[in-house]
């Protein structure tokens, strides 16, 4: 497979749906033809599933392009690191055969999870009942409140410094206990018990932090290729997904904040999409298909979660919602993932219009109230049944396949670029 036009410029890569479009997979065929690859933003809520061969990765904190030799993966300063979950990773990974510790490099201002962000989310949630918003009880959220709010977090920089982790932890614990034992009724954590925990972590991460931005910029000043790989996807986004069901980092539009690259500097940006709908967690979900047809798609998708193993909801694709997500993110060219997992359908709806309690609208809201009260309106188009497994070219698919590809780029207004029949890297389609 021949990537080279797609490795002539820095190239981020976001999701335009709910998650779990197959951005892992993107990252791993475009890293082959990249000098770095970057994480900008979420933490280990990510699961990011990579197919090579028989062998099956699975990325939470780590790009999927360490898988390339020669390719650098950079955690930047907007990502929060995990630094128990990143460890256990990396050892993984090393045992594979994967020279992790050669390729990865840290910021110094990326925030640390620490465990009493985990247990917050997990209370938070519990104590929110129905109402949860259904997070991956990864410690995200808090661990981006505490980065806003200031005054308890904790930085990588903290992290490989014995003083100044001992003085943070010092510091915050308590504050935390108070907190928590106000709003759950939860028994105090000893600091110290957690500095004894974290302190040794932190040494061994040392070696592989440093100044990520100056990296980069470096890096791009002379003349290297630069790879950014969003994690979670736009209707996630902080600001711009189904608040309040979303997660904590603008994961569809923060890449310049993330990474501290300038916005002029990324050339390409690919919006991820799969040929359906998929969402795990709570929030709206027009087009999700609670009946037959959504179980079909999860079977033949394998729709579990690779972080938390949850069933994935699933429904017809939203071009409503993806058109919106393109533009968001100023998408320039869509790679259409998961096209044979719809091989089985006499008929295939895509969502083109809502109906809402004031009209019609083609106009995403991303108020998740707004949302939850909108009724998709269909286009119908016929299905295929053919096997795709073998297809290397645009133009053996089915014509019925060839018509939806073409539906969903006319639709969105940006160019099909690739598209994805199956998990492996050969089972990609590039489009001139
Ligand atoms: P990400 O979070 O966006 O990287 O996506 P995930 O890895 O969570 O989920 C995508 C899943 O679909 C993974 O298990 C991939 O191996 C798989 N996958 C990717 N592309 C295709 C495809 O074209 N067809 C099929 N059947 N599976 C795919
Ligand atoms: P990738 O990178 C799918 C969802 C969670 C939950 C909400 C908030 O694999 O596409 P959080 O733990 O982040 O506070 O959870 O966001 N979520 C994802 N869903 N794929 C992801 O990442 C996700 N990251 C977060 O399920 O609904
Ligand atoms: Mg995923």
């Amino acid at each position: 497979m021949d990537i080279t036009r797609f490795c002539d410029q820095h190239t981020s890569v976001v999701g335009l749906q709910w998650g779990d479009e197959g951005k892992g997979k993107i990252v791993d065929i475009l890293s082959e033809g990249f000098d770095l690859a970057v994480r900008w933003n979420g933490g280990s809520n990510a699961g990011h599933s990579v197919q090579v061969g028989d062998q099956k990765y699975a990325f939470h904190l780590i790009p999927s392009a360490i898988l390339r030799p020669q390719c650098i993966s950079v955690l930047a300063n907007g990502v929060v690191v995990d630094p128990s979950q990143l460890i256990r990773e990396i050892d993984a990974l090393e045992q594979r055969g994967i020279h992790v510790n050669d390729n990865l490099k840290i910021s110094s201002q990326a925030h640390v999870v620490m465990p009493y962000h985990s247990l917050q989310d997990k209370l938070a949630e519990e104590k929110l009942g129905d109402k949860k918003i259904g997070t991956t009880a990864r410690g995200i959220g808090p661990c981006y409140a505490d980065k806003a709010s200031r005054h308890f977090a904790v930085r990588m920089a903290d992290i490989i410094d014995s003083d100044r982790l001992r003085d943070r932890l010092a510091h915050i614990v308590p504050e935390k206990n108070a907190i928590f034992a106000a709003l759950f009724g939860s028994s105090p954590m000893d600091w110290q018990a957690i500095y004894e925990q974290y302190e040794p972590l932190g040494k061994r991460l040392k070696p592989l932090v440093c100044n990520t931005t100056a990296l980069l910029h470096r890096a791009m000043a002379g003349a290297k290729k630069v790879l950014f790989e969003g994690a979670n996807a736009t209707l996630l986004d902080l600001d711009h997904g189904t608040f309040p069901f979303v997660t904590s980092s603008n994961c569809g539009t923060g890449v310049c904040v993330g990474a501290g690259v300038p916005p002029q500097s990324i050339g390409r940006v690919l919006g991820v999409v799969k040929a359906y709908s998929s969402r795990v967690g709570g929030g709206p979900f027009p087009t999700e298909q609670e009946n037959a047809i959504g179980e079909k798609i999860r079977d033949r998708g394998r729709e579990f979660g690779t972080t938390t193993g949850r069933p994935r909801r699933c429904g017809w694709l939203d071009l409503v919602a993806v058109r919106y997500a393109a533009a968001v993110t100023g998408a320039t060219g869509l790679c259409i993932m998961l096209l044979d997992v719809l091989s089985t359908f006499d008929e295939i709806k895509i969502c083109t219009r809502y109906t809402t309690p004031h009209g019609d609208t083609d106009e995403f809201p991303a108020d998740a109230c707004e949302l939850s009260r909108v009724k998709p309106v269909y286009h119908t188009m016929r299905g295929w049944h053919d096997d795709l497994k073998q297809i290397r070219h645009l133009d053996a698919l089915p014509p019925d396949a060839r018509a939806y590809l073409g539906f969903i780029e006319e639709f969105v207004g940006v160019p099909v670029k690739m598209v994805s029949i199956g998990p492996g890297r050969d089972e990609t389609l590039l489009i001139n």
